[in-house]
């Protein structure tokens, strides 16, 4: 590591930069976080002059060398948000006494494309093992909205929060005084996201208020302190606000009273806090008020606050999370899997420029293993962003190691073909497949209060991966995962290789011991962590397996079941409609099977749930085992700390392997054909 970081000496001892003098913007921060980043790596702080110029750049290393590339790249022409990267590393930069003719460029299309050309290289110069070489690139994100959702309460809690309490609240007050959120300004910058929604989308009273006078000053300072990072702020905002707030006795979007107050409102909003994003809304889900209560559309509802929001330059962020949550379980026509396609896609052409409608990536909820949401792209006419949960509520809570940047690969990998073939999730939410004004991809975050951030340290890597999947999601998850490895235990270290190879394997381990084929749920109500097979079975949630003495699966069939797969295109529906096309992963999403059914892998489905619940939890005794193997190479804190959260994962793992085994063992009279030991 030393050598590599001597290597880069020569062009880290002097930095050049030309930007508009202001003291707190992202040009600002980009210098900062370079002269901090080269002080840490090499101990020594760079010189720095700083002149006023556009276009921003950085100059690293020998100015001489780098004038001829320097004429030419502020020549290029770069979108806003965009950076271009020239390093001169090669021998023929030298001057006649050798080293310091080495440069490197840093040209932003906007201060923001600087200062992510600025971590960029730092990540670069932090984990490429091979050390400085002459480089040309140019880099803009695929996707113009890159967003986090804070889950965060006033009061300090967090819901569905795995790593201790609020770094933003707590006892209902805004805690400026926290380094903390300057710290996470800094980390979501350093992988491009561009926008934040800082509470929890259930918006309760208290955080009602935050768009009142009294906290709008505090909101403001927030504001900033991520506008300093090129990060958009927005608020998550109760629907029924007029009310909740004593102000009017009603919240019906077609009344005049109520679009005036929305209009009064977002004028007091940007009139404090000039560089407000807009609104987050969950409205008429899960018993939160909306537009229904008054006979009116989710498109009635989102255009109310979108008009209020227009001449300011604001967003409405409207959930699709919206489905009957008293459902009868005895009611088997009704498929919770089809209620945002029903209720959303006959509202396209209706909704304002500036709503985006905000689409989870799966029908459900977050599931280990869904289907991707037919109604992402189905609304060629609106705005959309795909939602994903970082946030790990059912997939091992941080505690178990699950690592999701595969599973968000595959949702935006996945083709809906809707216009033809090549219409997938990732070009859609680019918006280069229908002409949306805005698009791109939003996450529930995974932070908290803890010193690690996100409870089990490895978790970070998640929050890590959605930032660079969000900024460009042809990055491979083999790529991602070995980037933060490296930039966390160093470059070509064997803790920084089987870390790597630990988290590829982790999401497909997680899946084994869990909920099987596709099915879902199967975890103990409301907590979403422990196993419980008939958990939600006879619930109002909408959520069940269908399991009896013969078999399991949801039927969502045009033929024989509830019509789910007619919400995709035709050659996608066939598939899934299909018993031999469907793919195995969502069998019993789709499909009710018998215990006999045989799989694309040859297993019957009963031998299946014993084989990979056994394997499953094999392979985290495994993880054990080689990492204890590594003590001598890792400091003792995170040696111990992985140890005891693989520990928990181990008995976690075997105490779902076992209760799934028995329970379909019961079921189904069948025995393991391997005769391990299933409890009967
Ligand atoms: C899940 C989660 C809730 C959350 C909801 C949402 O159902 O369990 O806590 O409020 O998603 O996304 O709105």
């Amino acid at each position: 590591d030393e050598q590599r970081i001597e290597a880069w000496r020569p062009l880290l001892e002097q930095i050049d930069a030309r930007m508009e003098l202001r003291a707190a913007g992202p040009g600002a921060a980009a210098l900062q976080e370079l002269a901090n980043g080269i002080e840490i790596l090499t101990g020594t702080p760079p010189s720095l002059t700083l002149k006023a110029g556009s276009p921003p750049v950085i100059v690293l290393g020998s100015p001489q060398a780098a004038q001829r590339s320097l004429e030419e790249l502020k020549a290029l022409p770069l979108a806003e948000e965009a950076y271009a990267l020239r390093i001169g590393a090669a021998s023929e930069n030298e001057n006649q006494d050798g080293e310091q003719a080495a440069y490197a460029i840093l040209r932003g299309g906007s201060e923001r494309g600087l200062l992510y050309g600025a971590f960029a290289l730092l990540r670069l110069i932090d984990s490429d093992p091979r050390g400085p070489r002459d480089l040309d690139l140019a880099e803009s994100p695929r996707n113009p909205l890159r967003m986090i959702d804070q889950w965060d309460n006033m009061d300090g809690s967090v819901e569905r929060g795995y790593s201790g309490g609020s770094i933003f609240y707590r006892d209902n007050r805004i805690l400026l005084e926290s380094p903390r959120i300057d710290d996470y300004a800094r980390l979501l910058a350093s992988v491009g996201i561009n926008a934040i929604s800082v509470n929890n989308v259930n918006v309760h009273r208290e955080e009602t208020k935050l768009i009142t006078s009294a906290l709008l000053p505090d909101v403001r300072r927030l504001s900033d302190t991520f506008g300093r990072y090129g990060i958009q702020l927005f608020l998550s905002v109760n629907y029924a606000a007029p009310i909740e707030l004593g102000e009017l006795d009603t919240a019906d979007p077609l009344n005049t009273d109520v679009q005036h107050w929305w209009q009064r409102k977002v004028a007091e909003i940007y009139a404090a806090v000039p560089d407000f994003g807009g609104f987050v809304v969950k409205a008429d889900s899960e018993n939160r008020p909306g537009p229904f209560t008054y006979g009116r559309d989710h498109a009635d509802g989102a255009n109310l606050l979108a008009d209020a929001l227009a001449p300011h330059g604001g967003l409405v962020m409207w959930r699709c999370f919206v489905y009957d949550c008293h459902q009868d379980w005895r009611d088997r026509s009704t498929d919770r899997a089809r209620a945002a396609y029903d209720h959303f896609r006959d509202l396209d052409g209706r909704f304002r420029d500036n709503v985006v409608l905000q689409i989870k990536n799966g029908p459900m909820d977050f599931q280990v293993r869904e289907p991707v949401s037919p109604l992402f792209g189905a609304m060629p006419r609106t705005n959309q962003v795909m939602e994903f949960q970082i946030a790990q509520e059912y997939t091992g809570q941080q505690r178990d190691i699950c690592f999701l940047v595969p599973q968000w690969k595959k949702s935006l990998d996945f083709d809906t073909l809707l216009n033809g073939a090549g219409c997938t999730v990732k070009q859609i939410a680019a918006g280069k497949v229908h002409p949306f004004t805005r698009s791109g991809v939003a996450a529930v975050s995974n932070i908290g209060n803890d010193d690690n951030w996100t409870g089990h340290h490895l978790a970070q890597a998640n929050l890590f991966g959605f930032g660079r999947l969000a900024w460009n999601p042809e990055l491979e998850s083999d790529a991602i995962a070995e980037e933060w490895s490296a930039l966390t235990f160093g470059a070509d270290t064997p803790v920084a290789r089987f870390v790597a190879k630990l988290l590829l394997e982790s999401w497909p381990v997680y899946e084994s011991y869990t909920a099987p084929l596709g099915v879902g749920w199967m975890v103990q109500p409301h907590y979403h962590y422990a196993v419980d097979v008939d958990g939600y079975e006879y619930s109002k949630w909408g959520t069940y397996h269908f399991a009896d003495r013969d078999g399991l699966g949801v039927d969502r069939t045009l033929a024989t079941g509830t019509g789910y797969t007619g919400q995709y295109a035709d050659e996608n529906r066939d598939r899934y409609d299909s018993l031999e096309e469907c793919p195995d992963e969502l069998l019993l999403f789709f499909h009710h099977v018998p215990y006999t059914h045989v799989l694309k892998s040859g297993k019957t489905v009963i031998q299946h749930i014993y084989d990979s619940r056994f394997e499953g939890a094999d392979a985290v005794d495994r993880w054990i085992a080689r990492w204890r193997e590594l003590e001598a190479d890792v400091d003792p804190e995170r040696f111990a700390h992985i140890l005891h959260r693989l520990e928990g994962q181990s008995e976690n793992a075997k105490q779902w392997r076992d209760a799934v085994n028995t329970y379909f063992y019961r079921k189904s009279g069948i025995p393991d054909e391997r005769e391990r030991t299933v409890y009967a």
